[in-house]
C-alpha cells in the first residue's frame, strides 16, 4: 500500500523542500517508485527533480479534479534515468521519482475562501494512483491555507520540519497547533505527526540547546536522526541531483540520514 506524506512547516525555509527530496532521493535508491506532489507556488521541489513542464500543473487540477486523470499529467523527474541503486520496487514497477508539478495558479487556491469543498480534491486524484506508487510525498507551501488542507486531508502522515533556533520552536508549535486545530473542525484524522529537525550541526551548543529543548517540548514526536547541515546540498540541489547518487563521499551522512528517516515512513526490503 502507498504511504502518503505531507512535508509541512508554517515557516518558510526550514527545509521542507529539501527534505522532500532527500526523502525521494533516499526512495529510488531503495528501489521505491515516488511520486512528489508540489504544491508550493514557488515549484522549488519541481525544480530540483529536473521536472518537465508539460502535463497539467496541480494548481490546474486542484482547481478541477473531475476533469483529469493524475496518472496522464504527471511526469517522470530527470532522476528516475539513474535507476534504483538496491531492491526492485513492491509495484513491481520500475523505481524512480514522478513529479506532480507546481505553478504560480496554485496561489490562488491556497488563498481562496474555507470551504469544504475544496478539501479532498487532492485525496481525489491521487486516489486511482495509489497502486502505481510506493510512497507519495507531498511538499507544502509555508501557510496554513486550502493547499495545506488538502494535503493533510489526503495524507496518512506529516511531517513537520523544523530548525534548531527559537524561532523554529514557535514555529514547530504552531504546526502542530494547526493540526489539532484541522483534526477537530473537519472529518479528516492525519494518522500522525512527527517533527524532522534539520541543518542540524555537530559541536555547536546552541543548536545542541535548542534540539534538547524541542525534544523536552515534544518527546518522542521529534525523529530521532536530525539532518545535518551541510552546505553541499545546495550544490547538489544546484545540479537537481538525487543525494543518494552524488559521486563525493562527504555526501554520506546526509545520503544516510535521509535513508534513516525514509525506513521510518515505509518498510523498507533489506539488501542482500
Ligand atoms: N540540511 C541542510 N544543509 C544545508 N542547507 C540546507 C539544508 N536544508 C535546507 N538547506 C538550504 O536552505 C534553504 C531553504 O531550504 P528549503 O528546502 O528550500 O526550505 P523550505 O522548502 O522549507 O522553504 C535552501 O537553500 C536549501 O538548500
Ligand atoms: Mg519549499
Amino acid at each position: 500500500m502507498t504511504s502518503i506524506v505531507s512535508i509541512s512547516s508554517l515557516k518558510g525555509g526550514v527545509g521542507k523542500t529539501s527534505v522532500t527530496l532527500g526523502l525521494a532521493s533516499a526512495a529510488q535508491a531503495c528501489g521505491l517508485r515516488v511520486l512528489v506532489i508540489d504544491l508550493d507556488p514557488h515549484g522549488d521541489a519541481s525544480t530540483g527533480l529536473g521536472s518537465p513542464t508539460d502535463g497539467a500543473d496541480m494548481g490546474a487540477m486542484l482547481s478541477a479534479p473531475d476533469n483529469y486523470w493524475l496518472k496522464d499529467e504527471i511526469r517522470p523527474s530527470s532522476w528516475t534515468a539513474l535507476g534504483s541503486l538496491g531492491q526492485a520496487s513492491r509495484t513491481g514497477l520500475e523505481a524512480g521519482v514522478w513529479v506532480g508539478r507546481a505553478s504560480a495558479r496554485l496561489t490562488a487556491l491556497e488563498r481562496s475562501e474555507p470551504t469544504d469543498i475544496l478539501l479532498p480534491h487532492l485525496a481525489r486524484l491521487l486516489e486511482p494512483v495509489s497502486d502505481d506508487f510506493d510512497l507519495i510525498l507531498i511538499d507544502c507551501p509555508p501557510t496554513l491555507g486550502r493547499l495545506t488542507e488538502m494535503a493533510w486531508a489526503a495524507s496518512e502522515r506529516v511531517l513537520s520540519v523544523a530548525e534548531p533556533s527559537l524561532f523554529s520552536v514557535a514555529g514547530s508549535e504552531r504546526t502542530m497547533r494547526a493540526i489539532a486545530r484541522f483534526e477537530s473542525n473537519t472529518e479528516y484524522a492525519v494518522g500522525s505527526a512527527s517533527i524532522i529537525m534539520n541543518k542540524v550541526r555537530d559541536n555547536d551548543p546552541e543548536h545542541e540547546y535548542r534540539t534538547e529543548e524541542m525534544r523536552v517540548l515534544f518527546g518522542d514526536l521529534v525523529a530521532e536522526i536530525p539532518i545535518p547541515e551541510t552546505p553541499l546540498l545546495q550544490r547538489i540541489q544546484g545540479s537537481a541531483y538525487p543525494v543518494h547518487y552524488w559521486p563525493e563521499a562527504e555526501a554520506q551522512p546526509l545520503a544516510d540520514a535521509f535513508t534513516a528517516l525514509l525506513a521510518g515512513l515505509v518498510e523498507l526490503e533489506k539488501a542482500k
